[in-house]
C-alpha cells in the first residue's frame, strides 16, 4: 500500500486553515466531490427514510447532515476531529433551525464517541481518504450500528489503472491522504466487518477536477489568491499539482467509489 506519513494533526492543521478555505471556494458547503447529487444518489442507494438515526463520520460543516434531516426526515451526529469545522456546523444547523435533529461531537472517527449499536447508519462524504487506520474505522462503524443497519459512503479510491509509487505519494502528500483505498481493498475491508455489500460502485470523479481547475482559473482566481495571501508561486504551484491530479484522474489512476453495506 502507498502510504505517506501524514497524521490527523497534519489533517487538522488543513481544516484549521486556507487550505479547507480553498476547497470551501471551489466545492461549497458539501466538501465533496458532486455535491448535493452525490449525497442524493447515496441517501438513496442507502433507502434512507424519515425517523432513522446516523452518525455522519468526518461531518465537516455538517452540510450532508442538514440536507439529510432536511430531505429525508432523519436525525444525525456528527463526528469531526477540527473545531473549527465543529464550530461552525454548530452554529448552521441552528441558523437553519435543525438543533433538535443534528448533533455534533468532537472525536476521532477510529475512536467514535457513541454507544454500541447506537445508530441505524453510518455516513460518510468524501472523508474517509484522511484517516490513517481505515480497518479500525470500519469496526468502529460496525461497533456503533445496530443489527441490519446501513454503512453508507463515498470516497476519493485508488482507481483500476493504479498509482506508481511516486505518483501515489505526489498526489497523496498535496492532499494530505495518509493513502487511498480501492474499490476492492474497501469491499475486503467491510466483508471482515461483518458487512454485507448492497453497493461498490466506481463513480464520476475527472470531470469535476476539470471543473475545478476551469473555476479557479477562469472565474474565482481572484478569490483563491486572497485566500493564499496574495502568493502567486503558491497559487501556480497548487495548480500543477491539481494538473497532476486530472491527468491521473482522466488515466484512471485516481477515482470515487460509492459504498453501500449491511451489519449482519
Ligand atoms: C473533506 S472534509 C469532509 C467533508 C464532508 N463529509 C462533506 O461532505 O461536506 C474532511 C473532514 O474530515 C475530518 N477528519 C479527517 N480525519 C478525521 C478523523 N480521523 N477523525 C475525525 N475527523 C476527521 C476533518 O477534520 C475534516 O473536517
Amino acid at each position: 500500500m502507498k502510504h505517506t506519513p501524514i497524521t490527523l494533526a497534519d489533517v487538522q492543521r488543513v481544516y484549521d486553515g486556507p487550505e479547507a478555505d480553498l476547497w470551501l471556494l471551489i466545492m461549497g458547503e458539501q466538501i465533496h466531490v458532486g455535491g448535493m447529487n452525490s449525497s442524493l444518489a447515496l441517501a438513496r442507494s442507502a433507502g434512507l427514510a424519515s425517523g432513522m438515526t446516523g452518525v455522519d463520520l468526518c461531518c465537516c460543516l455538517g452540510a450532508g447532515m442538514r440536507f439529510l434531516a432536511k430531505t429525508f426526515g432523519v436525525r444525525m451526529c456528527g463526528v469531526d476531529a477540527t473545531d473549527r469545522m465543529l464550530d461552525r456546523a454548530r452554529l448552521r444547523a441552528r441558523d437553519e433551525g435543525l438543533e433538535d435533529k443534528l448533533e455534533f461531537r468532537k472525536g476521532d472517527v477510529t475512536q467514535i464517541p457513541a454507544r454500541d449499536g447506537e445508530f441505524d447508519f453510518v455516513w460518510g462524504e468524501d472523508a474517509w481518504c484522511y484517516v490513517v487506520d481505515k480497518d479500525r474505522l470500519i469496526a468502529e462503524a460496525a461497533r456503533v450500528l445496530k443489527p441490519g443497519g446501513v454503512i453508507a459512503f463515498t470516497d476519493w479510491i485508488e482507481g483500476p489503472a493504479g498509482l506508481s509509487e511516486a505518483e501515489a505519494l505526489r498526489i497523496n502528500t498535496f492532499m494530505k491522504f495518509p493513502y487511498m483505498e480501492s474499490l476492492d481493498g474497501y469491499a475486503a475491508l467491510l466483508a471482515r466487518h461483518g458487512f454485507v455489500a448492497r453497493e461498490t460502485a466506481e463513480i464520476e470523479f475527472a470531470k469535476f477536477v476539470d471543473l475545478y481547475l476551469a473555476m479557479l482559473g477562469e472565474q474565482l482566481t481572484f478569490d483563491a489568491l486572497r485566500i493564499l495571501g496574495g502568493d502567486e508561486a503558491l497559487f501556480r504551484a497548487m495548480g500543477a499539482e491539481m494538473e497532476f491530479m486530472r491527468a491521473a484522474a482522466h488515466a484512471g489512476k485516481v477515482t470515487r467509489g460509492r459504498f453501500v453495506a449491511v451489519k449482519r
